[in-house]
């Protein structure tokens, strides 16, 4: 039990997300060893179109978005999760300087540099551990003759808010300089019989995913949530055009944690994602305010997903 750790920022989130009146948890913590692994099953999912569409688009692209970055780039990848995305494009530069890594999880880091560094002997690689939205990464980039190009694919910025990507736009705009490139993958509005099965997929994964959130308060804070009162939601809010992801409790009942006691009436809620989907139009205008103009987008043939290159304006 970790009832004296009381500045966790887990412990702290999750008192305080579970005592508000619509009870919600931060979705980045979903992502603990066994959630990663989930994720990673949800991305070769039938329903789960995102990933496959992206790649698709990146690997169609390659060449022009390489020309776009130039020689001598250094390429700043956000969140370093999958490199299979950005293989893609280190394979289609002439000759890139450096390849930044930037995660929260140091051991996950070296594994992603320790398989870079024997397929690309000649790229610099210099990873750094930090949450990906903590500025000032700035001071620590190698500098190159190139442009420095950030990279963060999958759409995760649809997980942040309004005052998150300002805030996150704007310190990479100042992290990577005047002669910036962004590349982004954003997934795209669509109607919602294609959208709730990407988020509630006939095998249950993402159930899964979504109710190891509980597990792992279970065994971090010494929670004693049941799992089987808890049922996965996957509900689409057109007003805000946004997948949301819920955990709806199926009993009154009420769970202890760290100390703690709360209580769940049947049907209420905790709401543990946002999956925005934004469009290109919306956020080509939320990165201008932030310092970017619009290069290039590129898309599939339905327009489910959007890849688009930003510039230092
Ligand atoms: C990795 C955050 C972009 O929102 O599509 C997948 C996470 N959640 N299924 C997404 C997720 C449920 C995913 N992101």
């Amino acid at each position: 039990m970790m009832d004296g750790f009381s500045d966790d920022p887990f412990r702290k989130d999750v008192l305080a997300g579970l005592s508000k009146p619509q009870k919600s948890l931060p979705s980045r913590w979903l992502y603990d060893a066994r959630g990663s692994q989930l994720f990673d099953e949800i991305t070769e999912l039938p329903e789960y179109y995102p990933t496959r569409t992206e790649l698709k688009i990146l690997d169609a692209n390659a060449a022009d978005m390489a020309n776009a970055v130039g020689t001598n780039a250094v390429i700043v990848e956000y969140g370093a999760g999958s490199l299979v995305k950005v293989r893609i494009l280190l394979d289609a530069l002439e000759n890139a300087h450096a390849f930044v890594p930037v995660d929260i999880s140091a051991s996950h880091l070296k594994a992603a540099a320790d398989e870079l560094e024997t397929d690309y002997p000649e790229l610099l690689i210099q990873p750094i551990a930090s949450d990906f939205m903590a500025s000032n990464l700035g001071a620590r980039l190698p500098e190159g003759d190139g442009r420095t190009v950030g990279f963060f694919p999958g759409s995760t910025i649809g997980n942040l808010s309004d005052a998150e990507i300002n805030r996150f736009l704007t310190s990479v705009r100042a992290d990577l300089g005047d002669n910036a490139a962004f590349i982004v993958g954003l997934d795209q509005p669509k109607p919602s019989d294609i959208l709730v099965p990407a988020y509630d997929d006939a095998a249950g994964v993402t159930a899964a995913f979504n109710k190891n959130i509980l597990a792992r308060i279970n065994r971090e804070l010494g929670g004693s949530f049941n799992l089987d009162n808890f049922e996965h939601e996957a509900r689409w809010n057109s007003e805000d055009s946004r997948i949301e992801m819920h955990l709806v409790s199926t009993a009154d009942q009420t769970v202890n944690i760290a100390g703690e006691s709360f209580s769940f009436t049947r049907g209420e809620t905790i709401h543990t994602e946002n999956s925005r989907k934004i469009s290109r139009a919306a956020f080509s205008d939320m990165a201008a305010a932030c310092g970017w103009r619009l290069e290039q987008t590129w898309t599939d043939e339905n327009d489910y997903f959007a890849v688009m290159l930003l510039g230092a304006d």
